[in-house]
């Protein structure tokens, strides 16, 4: 049977900001569930994008005297480089703003339009005389009509948690300019998504959502559908909306179909079927979202899709926020960590194993505490992993009469041994299809325990005058690593391919080497190359720097800002 493709996606970061350790709990989800995908010769595809449109990336341009499109080109590079130097390997990275974009958002609008989903209506808006501007809920301030607490936002308080309408603001002021808006009125256009109660519950029932998920979709179907304002006035930066006069397309209107943009523009490039992959074929499409952003893909997107004639996703994967120890990131505490920093100090496979190691298929919140983050490293992927590589290779190269040449020397204690490695196999692969990539992990390090013991207890440097008995440990040790090595190449993928170059031995794929006995048994024989270092032990000091350094750029850019 001839496996379906897949289209995986992680949510588009915005054009207007580094990548911080936050984000990366996600792209490094994706990216080990498709490098999983590829290792079983999957037809698997990784997109992604930047979300360039909208009112900040707007008012920061004009801030800083540019245009928004210089913000975007900057980001742009930016978020690629971040992304490459932390292993996350997109197939393709494009840009919202993007002629593929905004035809596609003005063909999707087209059909929502032409099928009388859309509703016309007069609606009363907070608008800055001074600016000339209609002003989004971020950009007025005021003060909690619930606490009273002071430079609140227009939507929610950050205080009391209380949300509300930008109207209830007690002495509200234009975030940019600080004068007091006025009301006036505006025609705006509405996506009536209650059209679509059917689509969505039976997009629910469809087992593409968590159970978690699918309760939050519950509630909200219950408390009613609500149309969804799609426009917004002049000036703002993002697509102009056909056949009206200065509106534009709400950013997260456009923001998805980058999903599709994104898609379209890698088979440009490469020649293949666009829309197999996203119309008629037998595709299989997976997002991976954080839990705040459900709403939009669900109630919004899934309805757009199907409007527009577009596939249903198969799966939608929602994880929790990240909080450092113990509490939300924040920039006081030095734990709004930006990538850059980290990787100007620790390597990008530390965070990937820790991620992983605590990666589940929930949306509960995942803690990066640095005292366990280094605990960890250290204790699994220095001590149990790379030190069964470490002793068993050395040792092996060390001995000269072994001749780097593997071998069991018919040794059937030894090939028995190596059974159980490969008989984790299919638990583990099915821990990566859920997502239970903590728990792929788990069984990962009780397999080198138990390889380590088995050294241990074969004393196999004793064995220096009893050629053939080394060899066999040694061999049966190599083969716990090689299977180890390979369990784990989706979370640490260089660390595999360190392992790979000294073994001397084709990239590791999932299925080649774990199927049978025979597979080891034709290994026989093979010879080895020399060993090099392939993990460093993390110093919780160097963790300590990452946060000084993180409080050092938080108030230069609070200085360069004021
Ligand atoms: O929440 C965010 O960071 C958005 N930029 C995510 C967009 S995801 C997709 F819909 F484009
Ligand atoms: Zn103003």
């Amino acid at each position: 049977m001839v496996s379906k493709k897949m289209v995986i996606t992680a949510a588009l970061p915005y054009a207007n900001g580094s990548i911080h350790i936050g984000h990366l709990v996600e792209y490094i989800q994706a990216d080990i569930f498709v490098r999983f995908q590829k290792m079983n010769r999957r037809d698997c595809r990784y997109f992604c994008a930047d979300d360039t449109h909208g009112a900040p990336i707007m008012i920061r341009a004009k801030k800083e005297g540019v245009k928004p499109e210089d913000i975007i080109e900057r980001y742009h590079k930016e978020h690629q480089e971040d992304f490459s130097d932390f292993l996350i390997e997109f197939d393709n990275y494009h840009s919202t703003n993007s002629e593929e974009n905004r035809i596609l958002a003005e063909e999707i609008y087209t059909k929502l339009r032409e099928s009388n989903h859309i509703d016309r209506r007069e609606i009363d808006q907070t608008f800055c005389e001074k600016d000339n501007m209609f002003l989004p809920d971020r950009f007025i301030k005021g003060t909690c009509p619930k606490c009273g607490a002071e430079d609140q936002y227009g939507d929610v308080c950050e205080s009391c948690g209380t949300h509300y309408d930008p109207t209830d603001l007690k002495d509200p002021k234009c975030a940019i300019c600080q004068t007091p808006p006025i009301r006036k009125k505006s025609i705006h256009l509405f996506f009536q998504v209650g059209h679509f109660q059917d689509t969505l519950d039976k997009f629910m029932e469809s087992g593409a959502l968590q159970n978690e998920v699918k309760n939050f979709l519950t509630t909200w179907l219950k408390e009613g559908l609500k149309d969804w304002d799609i426009s917004r006035d002049g000036p703002y930066f993002g697509f102009q909306i056909p056949d009206e006069v200065n509106k534009y397309f709400y950013v997260w209107l456009d923001a998805p179909i980058g999903y599709i943009s994104s898609t379209q523009n890698w088979a440009k490039r490469t020649n293949a079927d666009f829309e197999e992959l996203w119309r008629n074929g037998d595709t299989e499409i997976h997002h991976f979202i954080g839990k705040d952003i459900v709403y939009f893909h669900t109630l919004f997107w899934i309805p757009m899709l199907k409007a527009a004639g577009f596939k249903m996703p198969n799966k939608i994967h929602v994880h929790g926020f990240l909080t450092v120890n113990g509490e939300k990131m924040s920039k006081t505490k030095g734990t709004f960590i930006n990538a850059r920093t980290y990787l100007d100090y620790l390597d990008p496979e530390y965070l990937r194993y820790y991620y992983a190691s605590k990666l589940k298929n929930s949306v509960g919140d995942l803690d990066l505490s640095f005292q366990d983050f280094a605990n960890r490293v250290n204790a699994e992927m220095v001590n149990k992993i790379a030190n069964l590589g470490s002793r068993t290779i050395s040792m092996f190269n060390k001995n000269k009469a072994l001749n780097n040449s593997l071998g069991f020397s018919g040794n059937k204690e030894m090939v028995k041994f190596c059974q159980q490695f490969i008989d984790e196999s299919d638990n583990i692969s099915k821990n990566y299809a859920n997502c239970d990539f903590g728990l792929a992990v788990k069984k990962v390090c009780h397999l080198a325990d138990i390889a380590n013991a088995f050294i241990d207890q074969h004393k196999p440097w004793e064995l220096k005058n009893n050629l053939d008995s080394q060899r066999a440990v040694l061999t049966a040790g190599i083969h716990a690593f090689r299977l180890i090595t390979l369990y784990l190449k989706p979370v640490i993928p260089l660390f595999a391919a360190k392992v790979e170059q000294i073994l001397k031995i084709e990239p590791l794929m999932w299925g080649d080497s774990i199927d049978s006995i025979d597979k080891l048994l034709a290994m026989e024989g093979h010879k080895i190359g020399e060993f090099q270092r392939l993990a460093e032990r993390v110093d919780i000091k160097t963790t300590e720097k990452v946060i000084q350094k993180t409080m050092e750029n938080t108030k230069t850019d609070q200085q360069l800002n004021s």
